[in-house]
């Protein structure tokens, strides 16, 4: 028996999760996990929220709220979404809980005492007008490796390196949009120099891992590690346990993976056994498998490992990261401040979420980028999980009731062609173990349905619907050979689609406790359970629904993309006025802009407003709406703007803004 330890990135509690974290570290964790669990190894599955850091206190700080409040919404909503997609940890936890702190200062203390730290004074960026140190997120700017904008102060979305925030080019603080200011500070800095020669060696070890993660680990050792700090000057995080270092807090990604930890201590304490969490962690024939999406390939494959080695006790070092590749959104990359996305809590409003476990690992990112598109999800759920498997058992169980009051019957010897078909189900079923093991979800699925494909065939060229009259006995022995291949997918198919799989054992009579060797024991004569369809078509209008809603999201103004703070001088200087329309009139050539005439109290002024789209100029004739009245004129298609009407835009239509009772024309607004 094998023992696993598996873990999922800990998402962080700043935000719901989509389909592309799905896809990354969750389902394939979840589908490796329940394999194993059938082949009755000993595994445990640990994940909790990622609690800490820039990215939660960002948040925090654009809402006004605390980090905790942020952290306690997010957790439960990730939470959520795991249950409604049978993602099914042993232990969900979260880094902000009391265990999970003492066990990250202890990390950090052995590191200390062990002389793996230094603490060195170095400068760092500082908000001049927020007075703050701005730590990772907190500062954007250009990446100095690749040359892409948006790049973080901590890592480069575009390249994936990690950077050093005082290299990124023209930064800007993400809190006042100011250019920061370097001042000193000092910070403690992990010596990963130190590691190299014992990582190179284990690495060198791993010949079997992904290529992706292989490559992108080779060309950081080869490029020679650095000294990486581990601290950070914000508040909110696990505070650093040294007296010198107060109000300090370890970085987040120190911290975080120690929660793979903390989390299977939490479970071992739910267990009523707290000591047990040390068989896994400490135990050298534990294999310690890490799924995540590939941006967290370094901090697991070089920081945690070197963490890992450094203490007092022989933590298990990972056995392997299958780390997956990203997930597109309609041939776009998935962005949740544009909001191109596909959140799972909106997904599991409309539809189950086994179609979503089935249509991910269908298109899963495993060797490269794959691309979610609503219209094959909905050929995926239709033509394969409905016409093929779906159809396969309602035939056959549909036939069972029909001519044989539900009785299945096992034949006493089988025809050639009955025991050609179980021998290619049993190399598909194989197959499908094979390509379980090796995290080859796409392949897994592929060799299921290979399985429901070749019972349709069978159901075919046996055509019982013909020999149910003269020769009953053969109709049977296809209605057996189909159950049976039921009866193999409902343990085959069942790391992917656990829930209709449990279905479908109901109605076939079949244990709820099965194991993978259980493959090996045909189905006896049995009378058949309640049938019903096991999936249903998606249907146009539900998938035109999700795709006007993707556009029409997309066009929001995203929160975290707010204009930069002013100040109350700066606001006193607009003047914001009622003022009435007196003409209005479209402007040849253009299908946007109105040319109007405005009432602003004691005079005329002409204004180019550009709401044709949304609006007649007989509708505006006479209306009060509010316009700013002192912007600098512009010229606009040949005539001069002299005030700058308000209205709301959603991405369709534009909405005037309006005083809610009648007020004079002139009116001032403040
Ligand atoms: O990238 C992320 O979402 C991180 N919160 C992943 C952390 S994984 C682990 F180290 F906890
Ligand atoms: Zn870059």
């Amino acid at each position: 028996m094998e023992k696993l330890l598996v873990t999922s990135a800990l998402p962080y509690a700043n935000g719901p999760l989509h389909v592309g974290h799905i896809a990354g570290a969750y389902l394939p964790a979840d589908i490796f996990v329940r394999y194993h669990k059938l082949l009755g190894n000993d595994v445990i599955f640990i994940c909790g929220t990622d609690e800490h850091g820039a990215p939660i206190s960002i948040k925090a700080d654009a809402e006004s709220v605390s980090p905790r409040e942020i952290v306690n919404r997010y957790h439960e909503s990730i939470r959520d979404s795991f249950l409604g997609l049978e993602i099914d940890f042993d232990n969900f936890s979260g880094t902000a809980r009391p265990i999970h702190h003492e066990m990250s200062q202890k990390f950090f203390l052995n590191l200390w005492k062990r002389g793996y730290l230094q603490e060195k004074t170095t400068q760092q960026w500082f908000d001049p007008v927020h007075q703050r140190f701005l730590a990772d997120r907190y500062v954007e700017g250009i990446c100095p490796y690749c040359g892409k904008p948006g790049a973080r102060g901590d890592q480069c979305d575009s390249c994936g390196k990690l950077i050093d925030a005082v290299n990124l080019i023209e930064p800007r603080s993400k809190i006042s949009g100011e250019i920061p200011v370097l001042k000193e500070t000092s910070h403690w800095y992990l010596n990963l120099p130190k590691f190299e020669p014992e990582l190179r060696k284990w690495l060198d070890t791993k010949t079997s891992w992904k290529d992706n993660v292989k490559n992108f680990i080779l060309s950081w050792l080869n490029e020679g590690l650095i000294e990486r700090s581990i601290t950070r000057d914000i508040d909110w995080g696990v505070p650093v346990p040294l007296e010198k270092a107060a109000g300090k807090v370890l970085y987040v990604w120190f911290d975080a993976p120690i929660g793979y930890i903390s989390s299977t201590m939490e479970w071992a304490q739910k267990m009523g056994q707290p000591d047990r969490w040390r068989d896994y962690w400490l135990s050298a024939d534990t294999k310690l498998i890490h799924f995540l999406g590939k941006d967290n390939i370094p901090f697991h494959t070089i920081i945690w490992p070197a963490v890992l080695m450094a203490q007092d006790e022989p933590f298990v070092l990972p056995y392997d990261v299958p780390a997956n590749e990203h997930l597109n959104l309609e041939g776009q990359k998935m962005s949740t401040s544009r909001n191109w996305t596909v959140w799972v809590n909106d997904f599991l409003a409309e539809f189950d979420g086994e179609y979503l476990r089935y249509y991910l690992a269908a298109i899963a990112p495993e060797s490269k980028d794959s691309d979610f598109n609503w219209k094959e999800f909905q050929a995926r759920i239709n033509s394969e999980l409905n016409n093929i498997l779906g159809n396969l058992v309602n035939r056959t169980l549909i036939f069972a009731r029909k001519y044989f009051q539900g009785m299945i019957t096992q034949p006493l010897k089988f025809r050639d062609q009955s025991k050609k078909v179980l021998a290619e189900a049993a190399l598909l079923v194989q197959d499908t173990g094979a390509a379980y093991a090796g995290y080859q979800v796409r392949k897994a699925l592929k060799s299921v349905l290979d399985i429901a494909r070749l019972g349709n065939k069978y159901f075919d060229e046996t055509h019982p619907w013909h020999t149910v009259k003269e020769t009953p006995d053969v109709a049977a022995e296809t209605i057996y050979i189909c159950a049976e291949l039921l009866r193999i997918i409902s343990i085959a198919a069942y790391p992917i689609i656990p829930c209709s799989m449990r279905k479908l054992r109901k109605m076939l009579k079949q244990s709820e406790i099965f194991h993978w060797n259980t493959l090996q024991n045909p189905l006896e004569t049995l009378q058949l359970g309640e049938v019903n369809s096991l999936f249903h078509k998606i249907d146009d209008q539900a998938v035109q629904r999700q795709l006007d809603r993707l556009h029409k999201q997309n066009t929001h103004i995203p929160l975290n993309e707010h204009k930069s703070e002013i100040t109350y001088d700066e606001f006193a200087k607009l003047e914001f006025r009622i003022v009435q329309i007196k003409t209005a009139e479209k402007i040849p050539q253009s299908s946007k802009l109105l040319k109007l005439t405005v009432d602003v109290g004691n005079e005329t002024r002409s204004v180019i407003a550009g709401i044709a789209r949304s609006y007649e100029p007989e509708d505006l004739i006479g209306r009060s709406v509010m316009m700013l009245i002192n912007l600098q004129p512009r010229r606009v298609m040949g005539v001069e703007s002299q005030a700058m009407i308000l209205a709301a835009h959603d991405g369709e239509e534009m909405s005037v803004m309006v005083p809610d009772r009648p007020v004079k024309p002139g009116s001032e607004i403040n």
